[in-house]
């Protein structure tokens, strides 16, 4: 079959080099892909803001199955404008992706359906006197979110009034993300682990893949602003087999019920953010496609047909012995650049790729081919990964940091303390 893969960050990378070991697959085209894509398929010259020019794209070139990487194309109704086509899809409707694309629903949802999370309030910018009004009475410290989508940057920690307040000020007043942030939550502040579990839905079915953790902040030691991601390793240690399946009973099977119950039955991946403490987790957000860099280190822990998997999962009967998980562990680190997550430049050249071990790989995240040479592109740059069959990821942060000391270009920051947490656990 013919596939397209919509995205062009690492995440894509990482499915494209999935979906080309399947021996199903005829062609694939990514739209519009970077240049580690380009070593995989035939990027494609798109807008992904253009559904309209992708649709018809497809229906050109016969494409059966598109797999969609970001979230923004999957809020503003992309899957809904390929169905309506008779294309196959992976990845939700307009009405299901609300799960990430309000935080406001997303919340309700979970009230609603009786999954554990943080207990929260909303108001919208009409609302600044009862805004005030909540945080004079409040105890803190509280987590205020934009709930339209903000790029993982909309989410501020509050340890006190003040800072609440100026928080709501940037948000409301001076527009600090648009749209996105003139509808609020905000929220009890969790403490505890996360944790990253992605959950392949067919709509009323669904496969559990390893478990990840995330590095959120820009700095080692946690420190610094949040970022899209520093670093991720997988499986997390802190989800053990017990907490797994508390989380199944109290979080997915509510999860995808409540999704049938509401009419948005959901095809596609659902990301569940957790915060564990002890035996219990709670979820601290959805997203509505895999994580990045998550899917870097999920994805190559898989054997199988990841295609299949989740091609099954679109046509609404979900195969799930396409894929097993071995005892492989993996952990990637991202190289991003000298600034990020705030101004950064771009344009670099990029050296040493030709000089890595085959015990690493490296995905592109944001690299472009500029005069025959490889450039920096984005804020997160590449992501150095390794696996490793012994189930400690502690072997595989030593090839990636070895490997990673071979890269450079101007800028070059990355974290040193990737997987720290699990360090030394099985
Ligand atoms: P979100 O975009 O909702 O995942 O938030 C981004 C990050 O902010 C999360 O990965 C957490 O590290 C942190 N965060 C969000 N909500 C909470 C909460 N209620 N308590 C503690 N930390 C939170
Ligand atoms: N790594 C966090 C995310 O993909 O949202």
């Amino acid at each position: 079959m013919k596939v397209a893969l919509i995205g062009s960050g690492g995440r894509e990378h990482a499915l494209a080099k999935e979906i080309v070991k399947s021996k199903n697959l005829d062609k694939l085209f990514i739209i519009p892909g970077n240049p580690g894509t380009a070593q995989l398929g035939l990027n494609v010259d798109l807008d992904i803001g253009e559904h309209e020019k992708i649709v018809d794209f497809c229906l050109a070139n016969e494409i059966e199955f598109i797999v969609i990487g970001p979230e923004q194309p999957l809020v503003d109704g992309l899957t809904d404008k390929c169905l309506e086509k008779g294309i196959k899809v992976f990845g939700p409707s307009k009405q299901a992706a609300r799960l990430e694309g309000s935080k406001k629903y997303s919340k309700e949802f979970m009230l609603r359906h009786k999954i554990p999370t943080a207990d929260f309030s909303s108001f919208t910018i009409g609302e600044k006197s009862a805004v005030l009004n909540y945080l004079n009475k409040t105890t803190y410290p509280v987590v205020i979110k934009t709930s339209g989508l903000a790029a993982g940057k909309g989410v501020a920690i509050c340890p006190n009034l003040e800072s609440a307040s100026s928080t709501i000020k940037d948000y409301f007043e001076h527009n600090k993300f648009g749209k996105s942030g003139h509808e609020i939550v905000i929220e009890q502040f969790l403490e505890g682990e996360e944790a990253s579990i992605f959950v392949v839905s067919s709509g009323n079915d669904y496969v559990i893949l390893p478990s990840s953790q995330d590095h959120k902040r820009a700095f080692d030691n946690d420190y610094g602003p949040n970022t899209g991601g520093m670093g991720a390793y997988s499986p997390a240690p802190v989800v053990t087999d017990e907490i797994l399946n508390s989380i199944e009973q109290k979080i997915i099977k509510p999860t995808i019920d409540g999704l049938i119950k509401d009419h948005t039955p959901y095809i596609g991946c659902i990301y569940i953010g957790v915060m564990i403490k002890g035996a219990d987790a709670k979820v601290v957000e959805y997203n509505c496609r895999f994580g990045d860099p998550e899917a870097q280190v999920v994805l190559p822990n898989l054997e199988g047909d990841f295609l299949e998997l989740i091609y099954s999962a679109a046509c609404g009967k979900i195969n799930k012995d396409a894929v097993r998980f071995e005892n492989y562990s993996s952990l990637c680190v991202v190289a991003a650049s000298g600034g990020y997550p705030e101004e950064y430049k771009k344009g670099f050249e990029i050296h040493g790729l030709d000089n890595i071990s085959k015990d690493c790989y490296v995905y592109h995240a944001g690299t472009k081919i500029k005069n025959e040479k490889l450039v920096t592109d984005g804020g997160r740059v590449l992501a150095i990964t390794s696996s490793d069959k012994s189930g400690d990821v502690s072997a595989c942060r030593e090839k990636v940091y070895a490997q990673l000391a071979k890269i450079k270009y101007d800028g070059i920051h990355y974290r040193n303390d990737i997987g720290f947490r699990a360090l030394g656990k099985k």
